[in-house]
């Protein structure tokens, strides 16, 4: 158990200058492939190196854009309702939430400081962007919605259900959850491709044999996690296949600014081009679908739930 205390009651955009929270962290461990080790960006907590470039991510969003969750735009929500977007990234979705739901109160939180200085740039009334991991979540019945697209995976399992926890507790009673991540069999043969060619000369040489990937979740094992966790089930859990195409820049542009992101901290920055080059190719040839496109096959765990409702 943890105790999370709260003292923003009396205004109502107190929610702004709430000073982040001191709870114990149950989840320092990055369980990742069985080191203690801390992995760049994996468990950005632990000390590790800022693996993501706001300013780069930036220009490649739009393939999940044009995946996002219907459910996002049907919250209804009105003047004193606040939405949160965990993991936020470069806040461009962030900043179409608050366009969408003018009279709400939108923040955006991420654990990557380039990230939030990007998103930053969204910033105006009823809309911030704050450096915080979910993990780290410390409001209590704040948020009528929480979303979260694209995050998730990127959050070791073992601590999935801390991060349940926090969400769970942070949203107001019959507030929801929209959430879309990596799945098990998400991108499986671009992961091996890139195994193999991270565990070659000379990027070995750097990596050690340690790959900074872990496992993603099964729907099973998520809508295990789900029922045990406080929300007690989901009311959607659904995996959802999505053939994204992309052009050969943008094909290399998600590789190098979120694929391989977590191997950036860990290669000298020619030595990481060369390894964004060589996986390209082999990715391009794997995908390709026609006249310069190439289609990947993303795999999304689509969950919806809600504070308070338990049917799954
Ligand atoms: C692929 S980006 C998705 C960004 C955005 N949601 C979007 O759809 O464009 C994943 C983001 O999750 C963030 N992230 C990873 N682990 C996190 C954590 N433990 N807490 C908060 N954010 C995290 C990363 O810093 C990164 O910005």
């Amino acid at each position: 158990m943890y105790v999370i205390s709260t003292n923003d009651d009396r205004r109502p955009d107190a929610i702004w200058f709430l000073p982040h929270f001191s709870v114990q962290d149950r989840s320092s461990r990055s369980d990742l492939d069985g080191s203690d080790e801390p992995v760049p960006h994996m468990n950005p907590a632990a000390g590790a190196p800022d693996a993501w470039s706001g300013s780069e991510y930036r220009e490649n969003t739009a393939h999940h854009r044009a995946f996002d969750p219907p459910a996002l735009w049907a919250f209804g929500l009105g003047a004193g309702d606040f939405l949160l977007d965990v993991g936020c990234g470069a806040g461009d979705l962030t900043a179409a939430l608050a366009d969408h739901y003018p009279q709400a109160r939108v923040i955006g939180i991420d654990a990557s400081p380039s990230q939030i200085e990007q998103a930053r740039q969204h910033e105006r009334p009823r809309l911030r962007y704050e450096v915080r991991r979910v993990q780290d979540l410390g409001w209590e019945k704040r948020f009528a919605a929480v979303v979260s697209i694209a995050c998730l995976h990127w959050v070791p399992i073992p601590e999935h259900p801390l991060v349940l926890e926090r969400i769970f507790h942070a949203l107001v009673p019959g507030g929801r959850l929209v959430a879309s991540f990596a799945g098990e069999t998400n991108i499986v043969e671009i992961r091996k491709i890139i195994f193999s060619v991270a565990d070659q000369p000379p990027y070995r040489q750097y990596l050690g044999g340690r790959l900074p990937h872990h496992p993603w979740p099964s729907l099973p094992r998520y809508r295990e996690m789900l029922a045990d966790s406080p929300f007690g089930g989901a009311e959607e859990l659904r995996t959802e296949t999505q053939p994204r195409p992309f052009s050969r820049a943008r094909l290399t542009g998600w590789l190098r600014t979120q694929t391989l992101t977590g191997y950036r901290p860990r290669l000298p920055p020619s030595v990481f081009e060369d390894l964004v080059a060589e996986v390209s190719e082999k990715v391009a040839e794997e995908t390709r679908a026609g006249d310069g496109v190439y289609v990947v096959p993303f795999v999304r765990l689509q969950l919806q739930a809600r504070r308070g409702k338990t049917a799954i």
